[in-house]
């Protein structure tokens, strides 16, 4: 972080560094330098790869002779938007949007409209975008910037808007940093990690979470419990282990595997298995219950007494949880993946608003 923040930007800045590499990109265009400084005070705000347009044809003087130029540009791309050859060349770009889920637009106005050279970068990519979560900033001397939504939404199909797009204009340049900050507050940013990180799964009263492994079973599962929790009876075998059917088949990917306590897995494609001890056998991997001691595990597995009753969600409110849970998942405080709160919060893996976030 490279400047003191508010609680509530920091909790974006979470948000949108989650992840081993920047997975939000800020893209601009500039011709006399003001966007190119909002893209700067941007990125001092969050982490993100930055890429600037530029035009293949260098030199241009888009505002001589009364703006000619400029309005020559944007003239034909409105008599015919659809057409590639109706937006300026501009240079190649060199970045992977698949490496991307956000990405931020920040464009001068040209003409009330958006400025063509940012027009051509957006009509190229439009379909590297899609299903990207795109914010837009516009920089205009004075007039409003409408128009240039217009054209993002028409340029950008199928996007989903992050928010508000946030005005920049002469009067209010100079307090950008600002404007940033509360602009960043009230956009919808994707998260890295997704509700699909983590599970919770309750018995005996006890709800924990269980952080999932990335396979096609967990995605299968967490699919399911979009729909709702799922609840299944366990009990025990091989005095190390609790079994349950899960009501429905995953797709496998059995490997052989030497489980330890707090580990469930799949067998046989349906059966939910919730270890206590350990076994090696082949087992598809769901993930690992987070739980503090072993005495938590044990009364909340309750090894060799016999028949359990195990409910699997994704929010710990659709669980019947005790109170300690429901304190543990108080809004916008940070819990080791044991359920303990931290207020202090130092690099590492924590839950946050029932999602694992990366610190
Ligand atoms: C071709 C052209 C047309 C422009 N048209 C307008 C306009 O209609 N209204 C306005 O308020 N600003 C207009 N501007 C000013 C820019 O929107 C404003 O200076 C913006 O901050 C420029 O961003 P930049 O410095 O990153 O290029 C125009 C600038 C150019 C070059």
């Amino acid at each position: 972080m490279k400047k003191r923040l508010s609680t509530a930007v920091f909790a974006l800045l979470t948000l949108l560094t989650a992840g081993t590499q920047a997975r939000t990109l800020v893209v601009y265009y500039s011709y006399t330098g003001n966007c190119r400084e909002i893209a700067t005070t941007l990125t001092n705000q969050i982490q993100a790869d930055i890429l600037e347009i530029r035009p293949a044809e260098k030199g241009q003087k888009y505002d001589a002779d009364n703006y000619a130029l400029g309005t020559q540009m944007l003239n034909t791309i409105k008599n015919d938007p659809d057409n590639a050859a109706s937006y300026p060349a501009i240079d190649p770009v060199n970045i992977t949007m698949e490496d991307y889920e956000n990405i931020v637009v920040i464009t001068p106005l040209w003409w009330s409209k958006m400025a063509a050279i940012m027009q051509s970068f957006l009509f190229r990519n439009a379909s590297d975008m899609s299903g990207k979560h795109v914010g837009l900033i516009v920089s205009s001397h004075s007039s409003s910037i409408g128009t240039v939504i217009s054209d993002a939404k028409r340029l950008l199909p199928d996007v989903t808007w992050t928010g508000d797009a946030l005005w920049i204009n002469a009067a209010n340049h100079q307090s950008r940093a600002t404007l940033i900050e509360e602009w960043l507050k009230a956009q919808n940013f994707q998260e890295k990690q997704s509700d699909t990180d983590i599970m919770y799964i309750t018995a005996n009263g006890h709800t924990f979470p269980v952080m999932l492994e990335d396979n096609v079973a967990t995605r299968e599962l967490t699919a399911i419990l979009q729909q709702s929790p799922i609840t299944f009876e366990a009990e025990d075998y091989g005095g190390f282990e609790k079994v349950g059917d899960l009501g429905c088949s995953l797709t496998r990917d059995d490997r052989q595997t030497t489980t330890k306590a707090g580990d469930v897995v799949l067998y046989n494609g349906s059966n939910i298995v919730l270890f206590y001890g350990s076994n090696t056998w082949d087992y598809t991997r769901l993930g690992c219950i987070q739980y503090e001691s072993p005495d938590d595990l044990e009364s909340f597995l309750k090894p060799g007494q016999g028949k359990i009753r195990v409910t699997l969600s994704l929010t710990a409110g659709q669980t019947h949880i005790s109170q300690l849970c429901e304190d543990r998942l108080a809004p916008d405080t940070y819990y080791t993946l044991g359920g303990r709160k931290t207020t202090k919060p130092t690099n590492g893996l924590y839950i946050r608003n029932n999602k694992k976030i990366r610190l």
